[in-house]
């Protein structure tokens, strides 16, 4: 099995190393990362050896069986299970997804697997997305219509004005988008984020919503949507399939257009 090493240079701690149980045959390597603020101590890298024999296939079954079965104490989040809830995002091999969709078979040799990156860190794999939820509720994701809704039926749209939403509304809001994106990275304090402009564009494209000039207004700063340089990030790990950076490009065309 290879040994797992550290830059000499990190302030993650090579950390303990738990035994898959005895007579295990077909045993694979997770090196998961580990942090407790609670303890003063720095970050490490525990190792697991899993038995994959009594494994199911994705990540979160071999985490869930980790905690389960061999140390109780590592934290993470998940609910639905099925890619739908966005809470089970980390970054595995080297990548943004969630961790109940991602395949151990689609995964080289051992698992490597950290909270999302740059983001303060709760605990082990949690990590705190307080400042990316305030962005998404900043953009108002809902309604605003200045007249009553009909008393008899939902406000209605025609299908071409339906279609335009598809790529916008499936957003399950896991944050892999924004982790990934360097511009994030530097300016999450001003700059928006792949996942919140989304959100926004989302509203933008709804012909019932009469907030267009608010909301366009609203984003007209020079960090909150121009932070984004096309990178693409965002659009290759979203774990659903939707690219906010083409998103991003639509609004900035928006802007462009109304001063038209
Ligand atoms: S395209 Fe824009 S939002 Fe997406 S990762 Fe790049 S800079 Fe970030
Ligand atoms: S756009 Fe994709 S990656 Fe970003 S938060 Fe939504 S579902 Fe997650
Ligand atoms: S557990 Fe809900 S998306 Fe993974």
């Amino acid at each position: 099995m290879a040994e797992f090493t550290l830059p000499a240079n990190s302030v993650v701690m090579p950390g303990k190393h738990f035994a898959a149980p005895e007579g295990a045959t077909n045993t694979r390597l997770f090196k998961i990362y580990r942090f407790d603020p609670d303890t003063g101590e720095n970050p490490r890298v525990d190792t697991f050896d899993v038995d994959m024999d009594t494994c199911g296939p994705m990540v979160l079954d071999a985490i869930i069986k980790i905690k389960s079965e061999m140390d109780s104490s590592l934290t993470f989040r998940r609910s639905c299970r099925e890619g739908i809830c966005g809470s089970c995002a980390m970054n595995i091999d080297g990548s943004n997804t969630l961790a109940c969709t991602m395949s151990l078979e689609d995964i080289d040799g051992d698992v490597t697997i950290y909270p999302l990156p740059h983001q303060p860190i709760l605990k082990d794999l949690v990590s705190d997305l307080t400042n990316f939820y305030a962005q998404y509720a900043s953009i108002e994701p809902w309604l605003k219509s200045d007249s009553p809704a009909p008393p008899d039926r939902e406000r209605l749209q025609s299908p071409a004005d339906r279609e335009r939403l598809d790529g916008a509304y499936e957003c399950i809001l896991c944050a892999c988008c924004s982790t990934s994106c360097p511009s994030y990275w530097w300016n999450s304090d001003r700059y928006l984020g792949p996942a919140a402009l989304l959100a926004s564009y989302r509203w933008l494209s709804d012909s019932r919503d009469d907030a267009t000039g608010e909301r366009l207004d609203d984003l007209e700063d020079p960090f909150k949507l121009y932070r984004c340089h096309t990178i693409m990030n965002c659009a290759q790990v979203c774990p659903k399939g939707l690219n906010p950076a083409k998103a991003i490009a639509e609004t900035k065309k928006m802007m462009v257009q109304r001063r038209l």
